[in-house]
């Protein structure tokens, strides 16, 4: 696949280079090494010939695997360079990883589960995590770094065609992180500023959900996936499990609460203690908000 980014073609060519060098090489050795096993086998050649001290030959072959990997080293570091220096006229844009998914944060305030983008513009990323270490990866613009909880890391890029290219992530981050996915939007920038200056308020509803990250584990509709989902539960009499002993209570906002700062006190029956603790990452209304959405699901 072509890649989307500035540059993405420097990677390109320090990967086709080493790639290349890989099999012309594994080609020319296989080759001579069978026309040796059949030039020189034993009914041909009975006595082995002892040669010693070939200077040309010994020149060659630490000169020309010397000169190799110095140039795949600077294929290598002219990319690399360029992927360390961020434009310091980049849009920065803060990237919060959490199990499991992606909240992109704008200057202004905007959030978004998908990263949208002005194609043509740097775009500079200050990438969090709030749990465990993820990597943010977007292949099509050859752009992976890690996001790590207690650090900001700094990536950048900026995309050279209007798209939708994929985000995973690339770091074994627990239970779904096969489905921590999201999508770069690259958009004309005059759209994109007409997005972004569209003020849509504090994220509601099911909007919410998604970019507090609920969803990535409890779904709308019923479906069951790592936790309980939040159709139709409020109100619900339900077997929960505390301290290993089967109880029933009711789906209540005290129970809802207290999962949101404890998740793994009262487990219902069947699921297993994967959330982490929400408490610090949410504001009092946040949570009344959530409150607000589950009764109405
Ligand atoms: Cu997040 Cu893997």
């Amino acid at each position: 696949m072509n890649g989307a980014s500035s540059y993405s073609g420097l990677v390109d060519r320090a990967f086709i280079f080493i790639l290349g060098t890989s099999v012309l090489l594994l080609i020319g050795l296989t080759g001579v090494m069978i026309y040796f096993l059949v030039r020189y086998r034993r009914s041909k050649n009975p006595n082995p010939a002892q040669i010693k001290d070939n200077v040309t030959l010994e020149t060659l072959w630490t000169v020309l695997p010397t000169i190799l990997v110095l140039v795949m080293f600077y294929y290598g570091w002219a990319g690399f360079k360029v992927m360390r220096d961020i434009p310091e006229d980049a849009m920065p844009v803060t990237v919060k990883a959490q199990m499991w998914s992606w909240v992109f944060e704008y200057e202004n305030g905007k959030q978004s589960t998908e990263l949208i983008v002005p194609t043509g513009r740097p775009v500079s990323l200050n990438l969090e995590s709030s749990d465990v270490i993820h990597s943010f990866f977007v292949p099509a613009f050859r752009l992976k770094e890690d996001c790590m909880p207690g650090r900001t890391n700094h990536a950048w890029f900026e995309s050279i065609r209007d798209g939708d290219y994929n985000i995973f992530c690339a770091e074994y981050c627990g239970e779904r992180h096969s489905a921590m996915l999201s999508m770069v939007r690259s958009i004309p920038a005059k759209e994109f500023d007409e997005w972004l200056g569209v003020d849509t308020g504090p994220p509601e509803g099911t909007q919410l959900l998604a970019i507090k990250g609920c969803v990535a584990c409890h779904t709308i509709d019923g479906s069951k996936l790592i936790g309980p989902s939040f159709k139709g539960m409020f109100g619900r009499t339900e077997t929960v499990v505390t301290d290993g002993v089967p109880r029933q209570i009711v789906v209540d906002e005290q129970y809802i609460r207290k999962s949101i700062f404890e998740p793994n006190a009262d487990i219902v029956e069947g699921y297993q203690p994967l959330m982490p603790a929400q408490g610090d990452l949410l504001t009092e209304e946040e949570i009344e908000a959530i409150i607000e959405v589950i009764k109405e699901l």
